[in-house]
This record gives structure tokens, C-alpha cells and sequence, in this order.
């Protein structure tokens, strides 16, 4: 059986109740918090760093899942993992050096991951699957929450998936952008096991309703022929 994992991006998080935002969702039923990181820069938005990362560590006991949006990367990612961050990843147009950056993120102490934007080919994942816990692939354009979830990605999902099995290896299959209630079973079908959402859950009224409600669409998908 596939394992599925839900990631609330805090990123539509009431900002001046975060820290009760972060305990609400876990205690709601999320697998992780996705801590979203905006340059200004590399996405054309600013967001939080390392100290918000410190601030709501102590409160949650899932997994911190960094995805950083930055320009320059190498820099910032010991401050993360500092910060208690449990994954970190990045997008390689940003790093100069794709393989020492997934390295310097292992050499911290963290899983690391590659995060590809819808334009974005897959080559690059061909030369670096060994050092690799995560593939995050977008489905919108980074920068902005609350954007609608671009069809196109579920081909790059299912390519992805194959490319995973393929390599025996066990990396987490993360999606990003526009996943709700209405489409979280079509993004499981593709072959995702891991699933961002923002707005979806924190524009909710009641997180552990929708939440619960993701995953009794996820219960309705048929585990896949390799399994
Ligand atoms: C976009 C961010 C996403 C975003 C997802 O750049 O990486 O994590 O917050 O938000 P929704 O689920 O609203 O598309
Ligand atoms: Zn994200």
C-alpha cells in the first residue's frame, strides 16, 4: 500500500496565529508542515526564513518540509537544518551546482529533494537519483498560493513515478500547487504519493474536515501495478 502524506503549506496560514495555525493542522491530521521559502528574487514574492522554521519546531513533532525559492540556495541551508527543518528542497535553476547542493543538504543532516517547475524537464533528476529523498513536482508556477492546478503536470507526475520505480529506490513523490478535495485522487492515480495543499485546508472552515475528506478520496485509489 502506497502511504500518502498530506503537507499543509503554511503559506496561507493566518500569519499572526501561527504558531496555533501549525498545532491546529497537525492536530487536524497532517503528515508534515510545508514551510514555503520566497526570495523576492528568484519567485517574485518575500516570505519567512530560518527563525520562523526555530518558532515552530518545538510545537509540532511531524516533519518540517522546507521548500526553498531562493537565489542563491547553498547559503541559507545550514541555517535550515539549524532550524529544524526535516527536508529541504530546491529548485535547480537556482543552485550553480545541482549535486553538491543535494550534498551540503545530506551533509546537514537532512532529506533532500529537487523541486522541478512546470516547465522544467525531468533530465535533471537523471544524473542525481542517489542522492535523492524527494522529487517536488510544481503544478503552477512558484510565488503565489491559491493558483489553479496546471493539467499538464499529471503527465510529468506519471513520467516521474516510473522514473522512481525504475530505480528501486524509495523517494517521495511530492506534488505542489492547486491540490484540493476535487483532484487529490487524479494527482494519486499519476503516481504521487505526497501532497501540498494552502489554500484548500487553511481557507477551510474546519481543517480535520478537509482533510479527512483528501483522504477519503485517497482511499478510493487503486494501488498501482508495481506495488
Ligand atoms: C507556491 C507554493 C505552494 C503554495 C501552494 O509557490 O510553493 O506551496 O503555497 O498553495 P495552494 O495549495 O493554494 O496552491
Ligand atoms: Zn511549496
Amino acid at each position: 500500500m502506497t502511504t500518502y502524506r498530506i503537507a499543509p503549506s503554511i503559506l496561507s496560514a493566518d500569519f499572526a496565529q501561527l504558531g496555533n495555525e501549525v498545532r491546529q493542522v497537525v492536530a487536524a491530521g497532517a503528515d508534515m508542515i510545508h514551510f514555503d521559502v520566497m526570495d523576492n528574487h528568484y519567485v517574485p514574492n518575500l516570505t519567512i526564513g530560518p527563525m520562523v522554521c526555530s518558532a515552530i519546531r518545538p510545537l509540532v513533532d511531524v516533519p518540517i518540509d522546507v521548500h526553498l525559492m531562493v537565489k542563491p540556495v547553498d547559503r541559507i541551508i545550514p541555517d535550515f537544518a539549524k532550524a529544524g527543518a526535516d527536508i529541504i528542497s530546491f529548485h535547480p535553476e537556482a543552485s550553480e551546482h545541482i549535486d553538491r547542493t543535494l550534498q551540503l543538504i545530506r551533509d546537514n543532516g537532512c532529506k533532500a529533494g529537487l523541486v522541478l517547475n512546470p516547465a522544467t524537464p525531468l533530465d535533471y533528476l537523471q544524473h542525481v537519483m542517489d542522492k535523492l529523498d524527494l522529487i517536488l513536482i510544481m503544478s503552477v508556477n512558484p510565488g503565489f498560493g491559491g493558483q489553479s492546478f496546471i493539467p499538464h503536470a499529471l503527465k510529468k507526475i506519471e513520467a516521474a513515478r516510473a522514473m522512481i520505480d525504475a530505480s528501486g529506490k524509495s523517494i517521495m513523490l511530492e506534488v505542489d500547487g492547486g491540490i484540493k478535495v476535487d483532484n487529490i485522487a487524479e494527482v494519486a492515480r499519476a503516481g504521487a504519493d505526497t501532497f501540498v495543499s494552502g489554500s484548500a485546508i487553511f481557507n477551510a472552515p474546519d481543517y480535520h474536515a478537509v482533510i479527512r475528506q483528501m483522504r477519503e478520496r485517497l482511499d478510493t485509489v487503486t494501488p498501482r501495478k508495481t506495488e
